[in-house]
């Protein structure tokens, strides 16, 4: 069983990344640490609890993080998530309470004592993991790897070069790629090629139990906008990747490479630029083929089994 912490800001991706995650009995999540991106950050760790809580998962702890970038002002994307961030879904209110713990301190303290690397599985801007490696750069020796979901290399996707992760707080990116700790990065190139076609969200509806019912509901609203714009049926699944990628990493082809962040450039802001010259150090494992088909059937497969894995 793999330990691991999902830095997020959910956002529907996000959720159905968690909902996964946590129906995986080879996955330990040992924490939740939330982020401002999608939606404000009051909106991000409400979801994530209401995530939680509807998994019957209320043992898994969750601390709210930074409510904004490192330098920039937030920027979010209702556009694609809703207002809530779930649109599509009405959860009750969350009983299950957050952490009182700030989520950065969470990972400085855990990092620094945990008898084992951790895996970090982030899915949103990188805020948080870069004030903690700010603030104790010694925490990388508690992160065995990053698996990370952001950044495109041919494209973007809030601009024609920047995705919304990194471009939201491309200096927390770029502290992170400087960090020299293992990262794998799912880039837009990979996940657009994991679109929710109308027969992979019919196969998610006909499970017809409480959990994959808001999975359907959500996933229903998500992504118009990026149907339209990509002219696509169906929308990327981005962060899903992620949980995927430890899931079955047999499902992804990677290669070693060297990432950079655009810091300066108001046209090119936030973009990666990607380096397939693997003698560049730190080095970074980045995706190159992914199999779509085998992630919508491990998804609907985690979401068929009604049974709590709560402890
Ligand atoms: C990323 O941005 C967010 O909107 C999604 O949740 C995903 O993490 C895709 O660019
Ligand atoms: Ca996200």
């Amino acid at each position: 069983v793999k330990p691991i912490i999902i830095d997020c800001d959910p956002g529907v991706d996000d959720a159905i990344a968690l909902m996964l995650a946590l129906r995986s009995p080879e996955l330990d999540v040992q924490g939740i640490t939330v982020v401002a991106g999608n939606v404000p950050l009051a909106l991000t760790q409400r979801n994530a609890r209401q995530i939680c809580e509807l998994l019957n998962r209320r043992d898994v702890p969750i601390y709210a993080g930074c409510p904004r970038p490192l330098v920039r002002s937030l920027i979010t994307a209702e556009d694609i998530h809703g207002k809530t961030g779930l649109e599509g879904a009405t959860l009750p209110d969350p009983t299950l309470p957050l952490q009182t713990t700030h989520a950065v301190n969470y990972l400085i303290d855990t990092l620094s004592t945990t008898p084992a690397p951790l895996t970090i599985a982030t899915l949103g801007p990188l805020t948080n993991l870069a004030v903690a490696l700010i603030q104790k750069p010694e925490i990388a020796e508690g992160i065995e790897r990053i698996v990370m979901m952001g950044g495109g290399i041919t494209h973007g996707n809030i601009t024609p070069v920047a995705e919304f992760n990194i471009y939201v707080d491309p200096h927390a990116a770029q502290v992170v790629f400087d960090s020299g700790i293992p990262i794998t990065f799912i880039s837009l190139d990979i996940t657009h090629q994991v679109l929710t076609t109308p027969a992979r969200l019919a196969a998610i509806q006909t499970l017809g139990n409480p959990v994959s019912e808001v999975a359907a509901a959500i996933l229903g609203h998500y992504g118009k906008v990026d149907e339209q714009r990509l002219g696509t049926v169906g929308a990327p699944l981005h962060d899903p990747c992620v949980i995927a990628y430890l899931l079955r990493p047999d499902l992804f082809t990677t290669y070693r490479g060297y990432v950079q962040v655009e810091l300066s450039s108001p046209l090119t802001l936030g973009q990666t630029v990607v380096s397939r010259d693997a003698r560049e150090a730190p080095w970074v494992d980045i995706v190159d083929t992914v199999e779509a088909e085998g992630i919508y059937e491990l998804l609907t497969k985690r979401l068929e089994n009604s049974d709590s894995l709560s402890v």
